[in-house]
């Protein structure tokens, strides 16, 4: 935990940003996995351990603005939770640490809250992005499921993402701490892989790292044969000779801090040739990107310059052709590199995505809709503090290629017969994690092997 200044401080510019009101926000409840007593590993809400530190489920918060009072509410352990799952410090003990003075039991919140809406007053919340938040909102202020996202406070959103976006020298620390775990998961697996292991071998080795260092994942684990697949969970698979390997994890450290790393291998000691072209392609477009952190500069053309250098590579391997800048402004080449070249990290893995991408990516302006820029999840001006990922990929989608070929779509730009050449060929990534610093970028935590020559020396 912080000092308890840090979070005095915190919730002070909340107050000063949002200016009147009153700010509820709902802390996480254990949730049942198959049954109300199994449950999932309790995860505690960001913003609420941003604001109030404490990492206990069952709790609830305000702070009411115009009567400076802040409260947290939450049931002390009864005996029968002790014999559970042990003893806590005491609701009043997990508030003073963070500097609140006013607690009360949970019943007592929506007392609160029907006085305050008996004098009109206005009641701020963040989008609910759990169940459990919808039932809060409905039996605290009435609002139905379907309304709730819709009466969300937008100026309550701004200015939490207008302090989580930026990172202190504490929180950096920590990132780097989660971000070192992380590179020791990928090293770990890039050095045990070999063809007759299994996906979930490598899966449990890299959860195993996070796990002995204190923490968890910060998402679950991508660890798959199958890299084309950008989000692929399955780790079914046998590795075999040949195969091209992509993982793509994090560690989340014991404060709650993520890291979010991906690197791809040979299941060989060696690449293939084709394997390394397109790697190299990856790669240079990776480097291209860092080139360009720094304050300032748009998010969006970091991405687009990543696009161009992939779609150059591509050229000149004749998988792309003609004009270039008119390719990658039409979105030609997201034929390879469907996904955005990264995201805000922090306390979340896609920071704060639960407050909506528009307000920390986009600060307000709207997204693309084109195919690919659309899943840029950041494209603002970078500002000193923010903390991003780095992560452009190419990727072979066998149906996303036939669709496009049915379609005739971009054939100015693709050559569809080479591409049909390497349709099994699968995908890879590098992502690495950087702070944006006064007048550039800083990598967070150890760097791990990204040439080919370093990967293959870790084989
Ligand atoms: N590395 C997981 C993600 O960025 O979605
Ligand atoms: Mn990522």
């Amino acid at each position: 935990m912080f000092s308890k200044e840090t979070y005095i401080n915190r919730r002070n510019k909340l107050k000063s940003d949002v200016k009147s009101g009153i700010l509820l926000f709902l802390g996480n409840d254990e949730s049942g996995m198959n049954y109300a007593d199994n449950t999932y590993h309790f995860r505690q809400d960001s913003t609420f351990l941003y604001f109030f530190g404490s990492d206990y489920a069952g709790l609830n918060a305000i702070i009411d603005i115009d009567e400076n009072r802040e409260i947290i509410f939450g049931d002390e352990l009864t005996i029968d939770h002790i014999v559970w799952m042990g003893s806590q410090p005491t609701i009043k003990e997990k508030s003073e640490h963070v500097g609140i003075n006013e607690t009360a039991p949970a019943a007592q919140l929506k007392t609160y809250l029907e006085s305050v809406i008996s004098k009109g007053r206005k009641i701020h919340y963040l989008p609910p992005y759990r169940p459990e938040h919808q039932v809060k909102l409905f039996e605290l202020l009435d609002i139905i499921p379907s309304k709730a996202n819709a009466g969300q406070s937008i100026d309550f959103v701004k200015a939490v993402v207008n302090q989580r976006n930026y990172k202190s020298q504490e929180e950096i620390v920590l990132l780097d701490d989660a971000v070192n775990i992380t590179a020791d998961m990928h090293l770990a697996a890039m050095r045990m892989a070999r063809p007759g292991m299994k996906e979930s071998e490598i899966a449990a080795a890299v959860q195993q790292v996070a796990i002995a260092a204190g923490g968890q994942l910060s998402f679950p684990v991508i660890a798959t044969i199958n890299g084309q697949t950008l989000h692929n969970h399955y780790h079914g698979n046998t590795l075999k000779s040949g195969d091209l390997f992509l993982l793509d994890c994090g560690a989340e450290n014991s404060m709650h801090y993520a890291g979010d790393m991906s690197s791809t291998f040979p299941v060989d000691k060696t690449f293939t040739t084709r394997q390394k072209e397109i790697y190299q392609i990856a790669l240079n477009a990776h480097e291209a990107a860092i080139d360009m952190l720094a304050p300032g500069v748009k998010f969006k053309d970091i991405h687009l310059k990543a696009g161009r250098t992939i779609a150059e590579g591509m050229k000149d391997m004749g998988f792309m052709k003609g004009d270039l800048d008119a390719a990658v402004q039409q979105g030609a080449h997201a034929l390879f590199f469907q996904c955005g070249l990264g995201h805000m990290m922090g306390m979340d893995v896609h920071d704060m995505e639960n407050l909506g991408e528009v307000y920390v990516g986009y600060n307000g302006e709207p997204k693309s809709t084109q195919f690919g820029l659309k899943s840029l999840r950041l494209g603002r001006e970078l500002e000193e503090n923010f903390v991003l990922t780095i992560e452009p990929g190419i990727y072979f989608i066998p149906e996303l290629i036939d669709m496009w070929k049915a379609e005739n779509r971009f054939s100015e730009f693709i050559n569809y017969d080479k591409v049909e050449q390497y349709k099994d060929f699968g995908g890879c990534r590098n992502e690495e994690d950087f702070l944006i610093t006064k007048d550039g970028a800083r990598l967070l935590g150890k760097p791990i092997p990204k040439t080919i020559a370093d990967v293959e020396a870790q084989r």
